[in-house]
């Protein structure tokens, strides 16, 4: 196209690139979740039929972005990884989270019918979102480390909260009687109190949900009586422990470097349309 002498705008723009080599992470969250739960009557302190909308979403995003490796979700919240190596868009910041942030929102709006189907939506759910880089697949881990005890703490302290006040304590009493307690103390006035073990809490409560291409083996054919497989990844939601090496251990190649396999390529976009050259 032919310079215009409208072009010199384009100095304006600041370049955001994120630092090559290094894991992006883009987090979004439920703007104003606190009023969207409850406009929509959401269960307190978990909804599950949320919960699951959350991580369809997230499947959405991962189907549709190839450098997404790995997602972890947990509330409102979900975190998505990118893998090192990632140039999609020159790693534009602006680029990547609008992308990211756009189509978890509207996956969310397009599969609230599945997992609401007597609740109306009220009003467009929004997310925030932001990217930030973590050099060394460590720090990177202990990012999702961060996040997963977030949802421990979190869900200990919520759970014992919304059991007390549903035995008649009023808000105000409850967090009085949670101040300062340690977890042992939580766990035990749940057993002691309500006859919760708390470890026999769903997983998906405690741990929160992950998201990733599990591979998997497939049996392609059977030749002379030999079992003939071969390895395929497959989209699933989980809900382990990604504290300690056991999952990371037994799933490598999920941060390994070149681990693109077919199955994670995207699908093929439509050609960018090209702008009239009449146009300035
Ligand atoms: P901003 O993110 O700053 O816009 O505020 P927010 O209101 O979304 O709060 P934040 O992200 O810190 O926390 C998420 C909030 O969403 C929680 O505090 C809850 O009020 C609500 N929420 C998320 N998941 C559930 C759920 O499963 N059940 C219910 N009842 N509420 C939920
Ligand atoms: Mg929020």
């Amino acid at each position: 196209m032919a310079n215009s002498k409208y072009e010199y705008v384009k100095g304006f723009e600041q370049n955001d690139t994120l630092l090559p080599q290094t894991w992006i992470v883009i987090r979004v969250d439920g703007r104003a979740f606190t009023r969207f739960s409850q406009v929509h009557g959401f269960e307190k302190p978990n909804d599950m039929q949320a919960l699951l909308l959350m991580n369809e979403c997230a499947k959405a995003v991962l189907e549709d972005i190839s450098d997404v490796v790995f997602c972890y979700g947990v509330s409102d919240e979900y975190s998505f990884v990118l893998r090192r190596t990632c140039t999609l868009y020159q790693r534009r910041a602006s680029k990547l989270i609008s992308l990211v942030v756009s189509l978890f929102s509207a996956s969310y709006a397009m599969k609230w019918t599945q997992f609401f189907p007597e609740t109306e939506l009220q009003y467009a759910a929004t997310f925030d979102g932001r990217a930030v880089c973590y050099p060394s697949e460590s720090i990177l881990r202990d990012y999702l480390s961060w996040r997963q005890v977030d949802c421990h703490i979190n869900n200990q302290y919520n759970t014992c909260f919304w059991k007390l006040v549903g035995s008649g304590m009023s808000t105000a009493e409850a967090q009085n009687t949670l101040k300062g307690t340690t977890a042992d103390v939580k766990n035990n006035l749940l057993f002691e109190k309500f006859n919760i073990n708390y470890n026999n809490i769903p997983p998906i409560f405690r741990k929160g949900s992950i998201v990733y291409r599990k591979q998997m083996d497939e049996v392609v054919k059977v030749e002379k009586g030999e079992v003939i497989k071969r390895l395929r990844a497959h989209i699933v939601v989980e809900h382990e422990d990604i504290i300690h090496d056991g999952f990371w251990t037994a799933h490598s190649y999920i941060l390994a470097v070149g681990s693109k396999n077919k199955q994670q390529q995207a699908l093929p976009r439509p050609a960018k349309p090209q702008l009239p050259s009449s146009l300035p």
